[in-house]
This record gives structure tokens, C-alpha cells and sequence, in this order.
């Protein structure tokens, strides 16, 4: 799960990482330059998206006026970032930048620990210097049964070329950051940039954090925070469901139990020659219940032009998704998609007997998985 820079820097706050000083997230223009003045100028006016580069896109905008924070304000909010729709925009008080740094402390899945990145080529993209000057980006690996003290996180800015005067301010801060990422079970807590003010100071100027999403119901604090207004609306409210489901950009609805057999659903329909519209994955132990909140969220997308229902009972028994499906269409009411339903696995033939039996307009059995997501990929290109 992402956060946005301004929930970022409060987390940093909590951990006593030296930020920005506090600002306020606001959706209008007008709030902006109250802000504004409340702060006093200058002020950074800043597009809160879930992707980075906002400054070089025109989201990130210093205001030496009030005037100035609600003209940027007004800009900002409704700019497209990369796919992001900017909702609302942080006002915070303008730092003095002296100097520029990168520092990051981020999950690492080859040597299967913890990584600090750090450089004093901040405030660019770091993927850009790690391929043109590598020797300027200084990855260190960090033992998760040892930790970070302060001797170690100072070796390793040292390292990356920070001026001894810097260090020992940076040190304390790189050892609250690695802290702070464990403890909120984060996978990425990336600075960038880091600063120096004019006056001294090493503060984060820019807070980019991901928590890893399996480890939430450990902070149900920052559960809160995942973002829900500018998400697939559909995602939102399968979310709340508790339903594994991913839009994606075809025409024929998915909807299977494990990961595993949803992903090559996903192949298969592709081998016919079609796009599915998404990955619905129910899970094992599917009833009727979860077949109709399942049904009803990929019916309600209206780039669904059939759907794929891909069963392999195993606990799951198959008599018991064909009756689920029928029920599931029954409170529904006619939905202008038509469903192959592909049983197999525990009582697949019981499940088939049930379905072939109903006669149902809607439904077409399918025994086979390729032949199943032909007639899904046929029945798509018939409706659209
Ligand atoms: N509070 C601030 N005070 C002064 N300058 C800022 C402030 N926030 C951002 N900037 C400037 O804007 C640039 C981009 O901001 P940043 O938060 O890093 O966004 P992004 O990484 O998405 O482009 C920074 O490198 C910095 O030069
Ligand atoms: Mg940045």
C-alpha cells in the first residue's frame, strides 16, 4: 500500500525523522491561499498522487504570495500525473535548499533483507544516476537481525560523499528512517530529496513510503490511510468486499478461485485471442453468497462483455458453484452478459448435470479450459 507525500511526512513525524514543517492537504483553491496566509509565504503548493516526478509534470509549485498558492492550487487540482488525477493538494511552508540528497531504506528481494540507498545526487531520478553514474549510488545491505546504529548509517553516507559536517545530523536521521520502515512494516521509505537548509538543517523534503500490504492488520492506524478516491471505483468497493479483484482493460470478465488458476485464466483467454476485463479471485471455500458479490461486481462493469467463471472444486464443491452461479443470477435479474461457466475438480460432473439441467439463457457449461474461454472470448466479440 502506498501513501501519499503528506501521509508519509506525518509517519516520518511519528518516527522523529526531521521533515518539512507541517502542512495542510486541501481540494480548494481558495483553502490554499488561506493556508497561505495562515503559514505565511512563501509556500510549496504540492499535487498529493500516488506516483512521483510531480515537479517535473508542473504539481509541484513554489508560491512567494497567497495569490500565487491559489493560481497554483487552481492548476494543480483536476492535472492529469502520469494517469493520476490530482484530488487535493498539500500547502506546506517553502524550505531554504542549500543542497540536494537521496536516501532511502527499502526491502530487498535478492539478498532477502533490508537495503539503504544513498547519494548526493538528490532530487533527480535515482534510476537515471544508477545507470549513468553508478559509482555515485552507494547500496549498503542491512542484516534485519542486526539493525542500524549510528556508526554504521554515518560509514555509509560517509561512503556516498556527504560532507562531514552533514553527517552527523544525516546519520541520526537515516537511523530514525530504517527504524520507522521496520516498524511500520514498510517495503520502500525513500527520501528524495533530502536537504540541506540554509541554515543547517538535514530535513526529508519529499516522503515516499509503501507499507507491505500483508503486514495492515498489524496497523490498523495506517489501514486507514489506503487511498480510496482516486482508485478503480469498482477495486474500492471489492476491497471492502474482501474480494481479490484487479481491473483490467478487456472484454471478458474473470472470475476463478486461487490466484493460481485466475492468472492462467488470464493466459488462456489471451491464447484465444481476447483481453480479460479483470482478476477476480474468490478464493477457496466459494458459496453462493460469494458467487453473487463476485457475479454482481464483474456484471456492473460495463466493458464486460461475457464472463469466464473458472472453477476448480477442491474443498469447493462443484454442485455447489452451479448452484451459487443460478442463484447468483436469479437475485440478480437478467444481466445483458452471458457466462461460460468451466467446472472441474470435486463433483465437476454433479455441477455440470445441475447446469445443463437449468437451461439457464445466461449460462454455457464448459468442461474444458481453452474451450471455454474460446466460446467466453466468441460470446464477447458477439456482444460488442
Ligand atoms: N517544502 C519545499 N520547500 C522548497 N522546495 C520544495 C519543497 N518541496 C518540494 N520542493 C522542490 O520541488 C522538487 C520536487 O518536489 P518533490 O517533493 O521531490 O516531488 P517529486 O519527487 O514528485 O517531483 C524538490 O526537489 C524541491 O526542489
Ligand atoms: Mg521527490
Amino acid at each position: 500500500m502506498d501513501l501519499m507525500e503528506y501521509q508519509g511526512k506525518d509517519l516520518f513525524r511519528r518516527y522523529g525523522i526531521p521533515t518539512t514543517p507541517q502542512g495542510q492537504v486541501v481540494a480548494d483553491a481558495a483553502d490554499a491561499e488561506a493556508l497561505a496566509r495562515k503559514f505565511g509565504v512563501p509556500v510549496m503548493v504540492k499535487a498529493q498522487v500516488l506516483t512521483g516526478g510531480r515537479g517535473k509534470a508542473g504539481g509541484v509549485t513554489y508560491c512567494p504570495d497567497p495569490e500565487t498558492a491559489r493560481a497554483a492550487a487552481e492548476r494543480i487540482i483536476g492535472l492529469d500525473i502520469k494517469g493520476h488525477v490530482v484530488r487535493r493538494v498539500l500547502v506546506e511552508p517553502a524550505s531554504d535548499i542549500a543542497d540536494e540528497f537521496y536516501l532511502s531504506v527499502l526491502h530487498d528481494r535478492v539478498s532477502k533483507g533490508y537495503k539503504v540507498i544513498a547519494s548526493v545526487e538528490g532530487g533527480v531520478e535515482i534510476e537515471e544516476v544508477n545507470r549513468t553514474a553508478p559509482e555515485k549510488v552507494i547500496k549498503v545491505d542491512i542484516d534485519p537481525t542486526d539493525g542500524l546504529d549510528a556508526g554504521a548509517a554515518r560509514e555509509i553516507l560517509a561512503k556516498a560523499g556527504l560532507e562531514a559536517r552533514d553527517l552527523d545530523q544525516a546519520a541520526a536521521l537515516l537511523v530514525k528512517l530504517h527504524k520507522g520502515f521496520v516498524d511500520a512494516d514498510a517495503t520502500l521509505f525513500e527520501v528524495n530529496p533530502l536537504i540541506r537548509t540554509t541554515g543547517g538543517r538535514i530535513i526529508a523534503l519529499d516522503a515516499k513510503v509503501s507499507i507491505d500490504g500483508n503486514a495492515l492488520f498489524r496497523h490498523p492506524d495506517l489501514a486507514g490511510l489506503d487511498d480510496t478516491e482516486s482508485g478503480d471505483p469498482l477495486e474500492v468497493k471489492a476491497k471492502a468486499q474482501g474480494l481479490q479483484y484487479v481491473k483490467l482493460d478487456g472484454e471478458v470478465g474473470v472470475i476463478g478461485n486461487g490466484a493460481g488458476l485466475v492468472m492462467s485464466t488470464l493466459d488462456v483467454i489471451s491464447e484465444a485471442g481476447g483481453r480479460a476485463a479483470n482478476f477476480l479471485d474468490v478464493g477457496g471455500g466459494a458459496d453462493a453468497e460469494k458467487m453473487t458479490e463476485a457475479l454482481a461486481l464483474v456484471l456492473s462493469d460495463n466493458q464486460v462483455r461475457s464472463v469466464l467463471v473458472n472453477i476448480f472444486g477442491g474443498i469447493t464443491r462443484c454442485d455447489e458453484i452451479a448452484n451459487g452461479v443460478l442463484a447468483a443470477l436469479d437475485q440478480l435479474g437478467t444481466a445483458p452478459q452471458r457466462l461460460v461457466v468451466r467446472l472441474d475438480g470435486t463433483n465437476a460432473e454433479e455441477g455440470q448435470r445441475i447446469l445443463t439441467e437449468a437451461d439457464h439463457p445466461s449460462v454455457v457449461p464448459a468442461a474444458q479450459m481453452l474451450e471455454a474461454a474460446k466460446r467466453a472470448v466468441g460470446l464477447a466479440r458477439q456482444a460488442g
